[in-house]
């Protein structure tokens, strides 16, 4: 049998290429060996994002967008959390299992706490329950499932490693293994993507390129990516140029050799760089834009995938809330 992978995706903004290279595609990689559970954590999202049709847009644009990056929902189980009830009722009873000091322990809550105190107003002004208790959910979401690995970025193997130990809680308490203790992964090989000022890509420093921008919009936002003054006839060095790490991302290694080769000699200025940038970047986009606007232009289509999704993970979840509510003596 092969072994389970599950991930959330929280529906917060507008996908970028650095969410496609750090997050999209590594994930649709690992889809191939392992049976993969991937949702779209909404719940998680309303957290922060309290608009309700800002909040619909991004759930729909998000699932689109994994669906026309390559997510097959044949193969993969692919839904919305919130069409999974079963996880809310398991929150509850992970609740009665996990300490209040664990959750004061969280690095996304202590960082809140932290911001606050720097700007002198009170410790927990603007936190919300669901925000202090975001690990609990988030452990929920796993443990339902009984994934063996856990796909995420380096920021929320803390949050895994809570649900390791509010897993572990449960099972000694009733002496058996009732849920999966899982194993975070955070992939070695991903790169990080530079944005267009040369920091991270990142929709906190507003840097990003977006996945499914226009022909015209991905060509005006590379030429923005700032490089230095060299001259046109200077030789660069590639291993030092954003530019160039961006440039690798799309290009085969041939163009990739070819590229270097020519920084070096020089006579080749940043305009020209860009507009091969452009090249490589467009021509990896361009149909997971057309599948993404054919998407988005069928909503009943995609509310049928998720919906099957939905249908296929409910039965899984049922299982395991069901062994945990007679373990705790809730269910006869
Ligand atoms: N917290 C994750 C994030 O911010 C999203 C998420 C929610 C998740 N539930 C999950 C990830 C369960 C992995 C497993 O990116």
């Amino acid at each position: 049998m092969k072994k389970i992978a599950l991930t959330g995706i929280k529906p917060t903004g507008i996908l970028h290429i650095g969410n496609y290279f750090g997050a999209i595609k590594p994930a649709l990689r690992l889809a191939e060996d392992y049976d993969a559970r991937y949702f779209i954590a909404d719940y998680h999202a309303l957290n922060t994002v309290k608009d309700p049709q800002t909040l619909a847009a991004h759930i729909r644009e998000v699932a689109a967008g994994w669906l026309a990056a390559g997510l097959n929902p044949e193969k993969v189980i692919f839904y919305r959390q919130s069409s999974i009830p079963e996880t809310f009722e398991l929150t509850t009873i992970l609740m009665a299992f996990t300490s209040k000091g664990l959750m004061n322990r969280a690095h996304a809550y202590k960082a809140a706490v932290q911001e606050n105190i720097q700007n002198q107003v009170d410790p927990d002004g603007g936190i919300n329950m669901g925000l202090f208790t975001y690990p609990v959910l988030m452990a929920a979401d796993i443990l339902l499932f009984n994934p063996d690995v856990v796909p995420v970025g380096k920021d929320q193997v803390q949050h895994v490693e809570m649900a390791q130990d509010i897993a572990q809680g449960i099972n000694f308490n009733y002496k058996g293994e009732i849920l999966k203790v899982p194993q975070a992964v955070v992939q070695a090989d991903v790169a990080v993507v530079p944005g267009l000022d040369g920091r991270k890509m990142s929709k906190s420093y507003g840097n990003t390129i977006p996945l499914f921008a226009s022909e015209k919009q991905l060509r005006k936002l590379i030429m923005r990516i700032v490089t230095n003054s060299q001259a046109v006839e200077e030789p660069k060095d590639p291993e030092t140029s954003q530019l160039y790490l961006l440039y690798k991302l799309f290009a085969d290694s041939e163009e990739q050799d070819a590229l270097a080769t020519r920084y070096r000699e020089g006579g080749m200025g940043w305009g020209e760089a860009k507009e091969e940038l452009f090249r490589v970047a467009n021509r990896e986009l361009s149909p997971l834009r057309n599948r993404f606007e054919a998407i988005m232009a069928d909503p009943a289509g995609l509310d049928a995938i998720l919906a099957q999704g939905a249908a296929q993970a409910r039965p899984l979840a049922q299982i395991t809330l069901t062994r945990l509510r007679r373990a705790a003596g809730i269910e006869t």
